[in-house]
């Protein structure tokens, strides 16, 4: 099999996945596209790849990798569903609901398989966890605790356009607490802070976040989010059942010193930001995403998946801005 795959956007994440889709023996062409032609034709270059302009790109492939800002993935994802082809689109869909579903009921019509970005599923710790809640290694699931901590911001023309810090970062969590512990969140409580850079209140975005979360089973759950931790990149996510306790993302670079008399762990160096950490999953979900668009697998990440955690988020988001408690009921 010689597969022919695009990447759309070679940005901070689509440089990388181009990387990685070049390195799929079953491609046998790699495409690239951006708004910027001078940095397509640069990663091609680099890549040993073909540069091509966007409006050509969806005659020329077999299935595409969507890697643009958020704000683009809706009209990106329509145009790959007319053109009958496999997507593997980064997160979110779009920044709201509405939005979601009609990119949705297009992408039902056409019939071809969608993969969100959701790389936590393809992370070796995250997997375990949802391995032993499915196998009751935990006992009945009680509680959870979920962060997602960069050590540093964003550029300032990425905030406006991200969906703001729970559609951004927190939908990964999100995602990953519905994965994992196969339940739906049902009533979120979110409060955000303005700490850092002006640009993120101008916005209407916080910087820092907390929330709890209810389950439908009664599991709580807290959520924590940050663009500014000083320790370094900080993802993790904290099961606990009546049986056990699970903790993905607790390894030697963890970004937490022990006060604890005698204990020298962790002792690496902090993961520096989001590549690095999940650099195995990345590769996994788009070595996936390449059997997806070969026909070999159905997507493990469909579209109606990022739907359900959009809800949550926007939950949250609500939550935040009115300082009540939201029932992810409300804003299906
Ligand atoms: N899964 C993850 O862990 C993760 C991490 C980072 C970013 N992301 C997501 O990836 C997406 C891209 O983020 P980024 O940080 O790489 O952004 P970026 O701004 O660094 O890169 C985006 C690229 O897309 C190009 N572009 C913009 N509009 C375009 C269009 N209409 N058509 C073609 N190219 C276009 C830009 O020129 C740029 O090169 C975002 O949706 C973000 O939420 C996901």
């Amino acid at each position: 099999m010689s597969l022919r795959i695009g990447v759309i956007g070679v940005g901070r994440i689509g440089r990388q996945h181009a990387q990685v889709v070049a390195d799929q023996p079953a491609v046998g062409t790699l495409v690239l596209a951006d708004a910027d032609p001078a940095l397509a034709a640069a990663a091609a270059a680099e890549l040993g790849a073909a540069a091509c302009p966007l409006d050509e790109v969806f005659g020329a492939v077999d299935g595409v990798v969507i890697a643009t800002p958020t704000s683009t993935h809706a009209g990106l994802l329509v145009r790959a569903a007319e053109a009958g082809l496999p997507a593997f689109c980064e997160k979110p869909i779009a920044l709201d609901v509405a939005t979601t579903r009609a990119v949705i009921d297009a992408i039902d019509a056409a019939g071809a398989p969608v993969q969100i970005g959701f790389q936590r599923r393809f992370d070796a710790g995250y997997a375990a966890i949802r391995a032993a809640v499915a196998a009751g290694e935990l006992g009945e699931v009680r509680r959870a605790h979920l962060l997602t901590c960069d050590p540093a911001p964003p550029p300032a023309q990425f905030v406006p356009t991200s969906g703001g810090i729970f559609k951004d970062c927190g939908i990964h969590d999100v995602d990953a607490l519905r994965w994992v512990t196969g339940r739906e969140v049902v009533e979120v409580m979110a409060w955000g802070a303005n700490r850092g850079a002006a640009f993120f209140g101008a916005a209407g975005d916080a910087d820092e976040a907390a929330a709890l979360l209810r389950l439908d089973d009664g599991t709580l759950a807290t959520l924590q989010l940050s663009r500014y931790n000083g320790a370094g990149y900080d993802v993790r996510l904290e099961v606990a059942g009546t049986r056990g306790t699970r903790v993905a993302g607790l390894d030697n670079h963890s970004a937490l010193v022990s006060t604890e008399p005698g204990v020298a762990f962790p002792g690496g160096a902090p993961h520096p930001g989001f590549y690095p950490r999940f650099r195995a999953a990345y590769t996994a979900e788009l070595a996936a995403f390449v059997r997806v668009a070969a026909g070999q697998i159905a997507s493990p990440a469909p579209p109606a998946e990022a739907l359900a955690a959009l809800y949550v988020c926007e939950a949250l988001a609500r939550s935040r801005a009115e300082q009540r408690p939201v029932r992810v009921a409300d804003v299906r």
